[in-house]
């Protein structure tokens, strides 16, 4: 990073402010605004933060244009092949990729720290039977923080928290389908690898065994290495700002999962499904009929969108969803199922990528257009669908907490406004008020 450059502001009344410019690894150049109050009096103003850095960060790239993402200089497309999802954890929240010995060591921690207290566990038959799995998720990660009380402490141990959390939230994740579904729980199984083991817990009952199918194992790691960090957005930037008013780890962990549960940010795969099938219904309003629902999409009255498609950021092919389309491809072919909803997705995506308002708007399919497929080709139930997103992002939100609160310079995240409500304006007693 340099800050050699400097750009001139002229301001309304013909002031000139020198601002520093921050330039990144992949050059990207950014306004220093820091000093600009202080200067001039000005504020930027950026609903939805559309143009601004809230941190430099050394974790991901992304260029939207080019569709290009790589964690820690590693192009997303390569990981997905090569890597396990506990490797990938370990290059977000470790800066490098492990040594053998190193990621024996991470993995064993992993699964040392997967059980819960039994104490907890008793939660869950607290829960009303149809919870929403990441309203139990949330609550769940929040409640580790009373389980865990030294993670209040500012020098707690970081890396103990970091591994606690990502082993915990899996048996969490597993333990409320089983809670929704009115099974017994099954506790993991030490053998087993990090998604092996998830899905042991997921979908293995008392009564017989159980040996997960090492092509769902590997889809599984695949779409959690997808999933696991995609910088600045809406949750891991929630993580931040809670993580940087010195909040615990759970906390801020628990605060970004109740930011992806959004349907804009990590509950579109969920809503994905649900169009589709919406579509798919004879009894309903299109029957089958993809076509009409685009038309209604391209009608700005309609407030219809078409989820999985756009990004705040991607203006191009989502490198990820081209990973998930293959993969959709591969492994329901590998289990034999054929889903009319992929060839429906496929079709839909078709004629959107040759429609001028997907082409002008720069609307591509998204991480979720394909990835709520290949969940339910593997048995995942639709309402688990953001929880499996949460799985997957949570070592960037680990990864980012750490890199925050790792950095000296680090201020608590306090943005400001530009007010536009009544200026002054004196108490009136109640019985002399006219309203209005
Ligand atoms: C992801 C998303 C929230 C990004 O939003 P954003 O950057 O704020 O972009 P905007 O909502 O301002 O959209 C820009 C334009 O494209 C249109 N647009 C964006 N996504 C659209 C979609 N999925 N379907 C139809 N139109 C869409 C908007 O109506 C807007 O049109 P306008 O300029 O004529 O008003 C948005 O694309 C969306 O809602 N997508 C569907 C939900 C989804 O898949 N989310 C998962 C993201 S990983």
């Amino acid at each position: 990073m340099t800050t050699q450059k400097t750009a001139k502001l002229t301001l309304a009344d013909g002031r000139e402010h020198t601002l520093p410019v921050t330039v990144g690894s992949e050059n990207e150049h950014a306004l220093d605004i820091r000093a600009l109050r202080n200067d001039t009096g000005y504020i930027t103003l950026d609903t939805g933060y559309m143009n601004t850095g809230a941190t430099t960060s050394a974790i991901t790239y992304l260029d939207g244009e080019q569709g290009i993402l790589r964690y820690r200089g590693y192009p997303i497309e390569e990981l997905a092949e090569k890597s396990t999802f506990v490797e990938t954890s370990y290059l977000l929240i470790h800066g490098r990729l492990p040594t053998q010995a190193e990621l024996s060591e991470f993995s064993r921690k992993l699964t040392y720290h997967s059980m819960i207290h039994e104490g907890m566990r008793h939660f869950f038959e607290g829960f009303p039977d149809r919870s929403h799995p990441m309203a139990v998720l949330s609550a769940m990660v929040t409640s580790l923080s009373a389980y865990y009380p030294d993670c209040l402490d500012r020098d707690a141990p970081m890396d103990l928290h970091v591994t606690r959390i990502m082993s915990k939230v899996r048996t969490i994740a597993a333990f409320s389908y089983k809670k929704t579904i009115g099974q017994p729980i099954m506790y993991p199984r030490n053998a087993l690898s990090y998604c092996a083991n998830f899905l042991h817990m997921m979908f293995a009952v008392p009564a017989e065994p159980y040996e997960p199918d090492p092509v769902v194992v590997k889809a599984v790691n695949q779409l959690l290495i997808l999933h696991a960090d995609h910088e600045q957005n809406c949750s891991t930037s929630t993580v931040r700002l809670v993580g940087s008013s010195g909040a615990n780890v759970y906390a801020a962990v628990a605060a970004g999962i109740l930011a992806l549960w959004g349907p804009l940010h990590g509950g579109a795969n969920q809503a994905v499904i649900e169009m589709l099938e919406m579509i798919a219904n004879p009894n309903g309003p299109y029957k089958g009929d993809h076509k009409k629902f685009i038309n209604e999409v391209k009608d700005k009255k309609s407030n219809t969108r078409l989820m999985g498609f756009g990004h705040r950021v991607y203006k191009n092919y989502d490198p990820r969803a081209k990973i998930l389309k293959a993969m959709a491809d591969e492994v329901l072919d590998h289990l034999g199922v054929k889903d009319p909803m992929l060839d429906m997705a496929k079709a839909m995506e078709e004629v959107a990528l040759k429609d001028d308002y997907f082409v002008s708007k720069k609307l591509y399919p998204n991480v979720d257009f394909y990835s709520g497929i290949l969940y339910r080709a593997i048995g995942i139930p639709t309402e688990m669908f953001t929880v499996m997103f949460a799985l997957g992002r949570i070592p960037g939100w680990l990864a980012h907490w750490k890199e925050m609160v790792e950095d000296p310079s680090q201020k608590i995240g306090r943005p400001r406004q530009i007010y536009t409500g009544p200026t002054v304006r004196h108490y009136v007693p109640i019985d002399q008020r006219t309203g209005g």
